[in-house]
């Protein structure tokens, strides 16, 4: 009789004929992130217990210098990529440029891995929901290390994205283009186990998720899209209720399971908008896309903006289908890009 629980390795190698060109090498990446996961989910796990462990910067009870999580986490996502030997470079939202991987064992490594290892840092001392993102690509040249036009792909080149989301559980959703799936970390066998299989955005929904802090600063799209968001109309079930967590991740999967939109345009402090286009915006879009959703910068979709550079910023319209739709509806009305 078949186990009634499906991990991540093996579900990724049932799933192993997604992709028929990676003899084994995408599923050995994918193995190497829920590793490097699990990893950094101890040590979140850990961050309330400060006073225990020392402050960052300090060097906690076995001698070893306490690091702050981002950096933590970003060490542990390169090592197993490095130790993994199927990525050839990480672009991470930690690091000024790429990082090359150079070890013996990745000389014929095919992937690029576009990386925000901690994402909602803000809320890390804090006790709430934290993340990170993943973007894999193929790489587009195969003369020595790897260059720009590897990393700064469209992000409909994509061949899998994901995210990691630390909360009440700790929980891994990727897709390889295949649709959507998501796996809950079960502490007692310290595995991944399938648990939202062929996950699907609602097309609409009743949240909205936006720093109305930023309101004053906001396109006048955005304005009055909030605006309708807050009318009184019984039939269409409005208001709908604001949710805001300040991780994006959180924001994102919240919205990505009950159906809602997820807007950060942009403001006076991030006229381009604050999120980053590799590893937040392109990943999560590439997720809700396949998941039914959709994801743009307010007129265009994400997928189809051209990178060109490593930590470019975009304005992010990201979730139900038909609220993204209407909020793009705003934005022509009131705040349409000059054609020129
Ligand atoms: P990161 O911690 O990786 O820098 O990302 C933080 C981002 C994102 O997670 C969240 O949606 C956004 O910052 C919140 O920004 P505000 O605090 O400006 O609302
Ligand atoms: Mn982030
Ligand atoms: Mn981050």
């Amino acid at each position: 009789m078949k186990s009634q629980v499906t991990t991540l390795g093996q579900f990724i190698i049932e799933r192993q004929t997604d992709f028929p060109y990676a003899k084994g090498e995408l599923s050995r990446l994918l193995r190497d992130i829920g590793i490097a996961a699990k990893i950094v989910n101890r040590e979140v796990n850990k961050a309330g217990l400060v006073d225990i462990l020392g402050e960052f910067g300090t060097m906690n009870v076995q001698g070893e210098e306490v690091k702050k999580l981002d950096v933590y986490a970003n060490e542990q996502f390169i090592s197993a990529l490095s130790a993994g030997g199927e990525t050839c470079a990480v672009a991470s939202e930690e690091n000024e440029g790429l990082v090359h991987i150079d070890s013996e064992v990745s000389k014929n490594a095919k992937y690029i891995v576009c990386v925000d290892p901690l994402d909602g840092s803000s809320n890390i001392d804090v006790n709430v929901s934290i993340g990170t993102i993943f973007s894999i690509y193929r790489r587009m040249t195969f003369n020595g290390q790897a260059e720009e036009k590897d990393y700064l792909q469209l992000g409909k080149e994509q061949v899998a994205a994901g995210y990691i989301i630390y909360g009440s559980s700790t929980m891994l959703v990727y897709t390889t283009g295949k649709g959507v799936n998501g796996f809950t970390l079960d502490p007692s066998i310290g595995e991944f186990c399938l648990s939202h299989p062929d996950m699907k955005c609602p097309t609409s929904g009743k949240l909205y998720s936006i720093n109305e802090g930023n309101y004053v600063h906001f396109p006048d799209g955005v304005k009055q899209y909030i605006k309708y968001c807050q009318a009184i109309d019984p039939e269409t079930e409005r208001p709908y209720s604001s949710r805001y967590i300040g991780s994006l991740v959180a924001d994102l999967h919240r919205n990505l399971l009950k159906g809602g939109i997820f807007i950060y345009p942009s403001t006076h402090k991030s006229p381009k908008g604050k999120l980053r286009l590799l590893y937040e915006c392109n990943p999560l879009s590439f997720i809700i896309e396949q998941a039914g959703g959709k994801a743009s910068d307010g007129f265009r979709r994400i997928l189809d903006i051209q990178p060109n550079s490593l930590h470019q910023r975009t304005p992010l319209f990201i979730g139900s289908a038909d609220m993204v739709t209407m909020a793009e509806e705003f934005m022509a009305k009131y705040s349409p890009v000059d054609a020129s």
